[in-house]
């Protein structure tokens, strides 16, 4: 015994895991059905609530998230339940106003959340700022996130920066984010060692994926670097892209004379109850996945937005080009300032990768969210982008340099105002709503009307997809192309067709109102991000789809005459 170190382990299978490996389909009663053995397995806390997690959890399984986290905390009285927040954007894909942030992190505390993992896709401290301040202001544990990545201006010196100015903003902790798999044993400990001398006293956490195979060493690597304590998955659910196994981790760690104060036969009875469930939960599609992607350890691409990648170019019957838009993919990074590869820059930059390559010119086609990402919108970059693709990425729009939520305006009286009559019961709702719209809707409705399952159906029909790679819905509806008089708006994708830029906004350009060449006249939706179709020439427009339909590429959307 050389040393008598308590390492402390957080249980991803709750969250994490299921959610890399199972579509995120665990369902409040598979939980509840094991969750005191989980509360009295010795971990330090349990990670349940995150994104995916509440989406999927209205979207598909028809259930309250907010009624899981409350269930949980009855049975799991000993351990400290941890959820993931991505700062600004809360649980969704865009920055929501402060009292939105606030509100949310309230009721999370008050719902039974102990410990907020608070994180920004860009690394961005002011995407930061209100969600941990709320944290602090209503008793939860405030864990500050340091997005790993590595490019030219991820530096040792820049991480332990930006971990000082979260030091500085109150957290409890910190956690160094490693989505992707890459951090390697000894990165990890020199990162950890460099944390650890600038800021002595911040516990350190480490959060990894075992998609390139080398968590499970490199968490050893940290330990010994004074890193103290560790994400793991129950075995069943853990390895390909999800957590290194417990169990594994465990004995690794004690026999190198650190404690982990896990109980052996609790983790053995967990394991027993999710081998079984596996049968039931894990969907077809996932169960192909490579056990190792080493693929990884090259193109630092991980597994999860290859997959994305991949069904987007099915979508788009491009599949083939495949390679081209993985060797596209870290140029189209580097040119945005090399974000992290985490929601939502992994989504902006790998779409604008695809673009990329299906549209034969670099950045001739750019979505919404690459412009307002290259404005500032989304926080300040890493590196800065060249200032003439940045001009070009922004068209109109006008580059920011404050911190974007400073320029919403208040939304939770307007998320309530928007509700229809008797559609909510609990405040919980409106935040549900606020965060997911169409989704608590879908959901709200079938509360009361009740119908079908999705997740039920699905298992029937013996397909999941990840909450990520959902279709946008394209079938093939095109065809009926008879001949059109004046000039066609094309569908340059796969897609969903729509007549404004977002849900509820009026259209953008009315039935028979004049049009000039290059102004914006509708959407096509496609990958999940909104990609805005110009109008080839000036004149009359007439569209010919309905708003909301599924169109195909080189469909005719509209003409002008
Ligand atoms: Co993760």
């Amino acid at each position: 015994m050389k040393k008598q170190t308590i390492i402390r382990i957080t249980d991803t299978t709750l969250r994490d895991a299921h959610q890399s490996l199972w579509a995120t389909r665990m369902r409040t009663d598979d939980i509840l059905k094991i969750a005191e053995t989980i509360d009295n397995a010795g971990y330090y806390s349990l990670e349940c609530w995150g994104g995916a997690t509440f989406d999927v959890c209205m979207r598909f399984l028809r259930e309250n998230p907010w009624e899981r986290l409350r269930q949980i905390k009855k049975v799991c009285k000993k351990t400290p339940l941890q959820m993931l927040l991505r700062g600004q954007n809360i649980l969704g894909y865009k920055h929501y106003p402060d009292d939105v942030v606030d509100r949310f992190v309230a009721l999370a505390c008050e719902n039974g959340m102990d410990i907020f993992r608070v994180f920004d896709a860009l690394n961005d401290p002011r995407n930061l700022e209100t969600a941990i301040k709320a944290v602090k202001k209503y008793g939860g544990h405030a864990q500050g996130t340091l997005c790993y990545t590595t490019s030219p201006v991820h530096t040792v010196e820049k991480y332990v920066e930006l971990a000082k100015q979260q030091e500085a903003m109150g957290i409890d902790t910190l956690a160094i984010k490693d989505m992707a798999g890459i951090l390697t044993p000894g990165a990890a400990r020199e990162l950890v060692t460099a944390l650890r001398k600038a800021l002595p006293d911040m516990p350190i956490q480490i959060h990894s994926h075992m998609t390139s195979g080398m968590a499970a060493a490199m968490y050893l690597a940290a330990a010994e670097a004074g890193a103290g304590c560790f994400d793991c998955a129950i075995s069943t659910l853990s390895s390909f892209s999800s957590q290194p196994p417990v169990e594994s981790v465990k004995v690794i760690l004690e026999s190198e004379g650190f404690q982990t104060n896990l109980d052996t036969a609790a983790l053995t009875k967990i394991n027993a109850y999710f081998k079984d469930l596996k049968a039931k939960r894990q969907p077809a599609s996932t169960a192909k996945v490579e056990p190792v992607d080493a693929g990884v350890l090259v193109h630092a691409i991980p597994g999860g937005m290859i997959s994305n990648l991949r069904s987007q170019l099915a979508q788009q019957d491009a599949l083939d080009r495949l390679p081209e838009v993985l060797e596209e993919l870290p140029k189209t990074r580097a040119d945005l300032g090399y974000p992290p590869l985490v929601t939502p820059t992994s989504q902006i930059v790998g779409v604008q990768s695809v673009l990329n390559v299906l549209s034969g010119k670099r950045y001739s086609m750019v979505t919404d969210e690459t412009k307002r990402y290259a404005a500032g919108y989304y926080g300040r970059t890493p590196a800065p982008i060249a200032p003439k693709l940045r001009k070009q990425l922004c068209g109109t729009l006008k580059p920011i340099t404050c911190r974007p939520a400073d320029l919403l305006e208040p939304g939770l009286a307007k998320a309530a105002s928007e509700l229809p009559p008797n559609t909510i019961k609990a405040e919980e709702d409106i935040l549900s709503y606020a965060l997911f719209p169409e989704v608590a809707l879908g959901y709200f409705k079938w509360r009361k009307e009740g119908g079908p399952i999705p997740a039920d159906q699905e298992a029937t029909a013996g397909k999941a997809e990840s909450v990520k790679v959902e279709s946008s819905g394209a079938q093939a509806t095109g065809g009926q192309q008879t001949a059109v008089k004046g000039t066609p708006v094309l569908a340059p994708l796969n897609g969903t067709f729509y007549r404004s830029d977002a849900p509820g906004k009026p259209q953008m350009a009315a039935d028979g109102a004049a049009v000039k060449s290059g102004e914006a006249v509708c959407v096509v939706e496609a990958m999940k991000l909104f990609n805005p179709i110009k109008a080839p020439a000036a004149g009359k427009i007439t569209f010919l789809v309905e708003h909301g339909k599924a169109v195909t590429k080189g469909q005719v959307l509209a003409t002008i005459e």
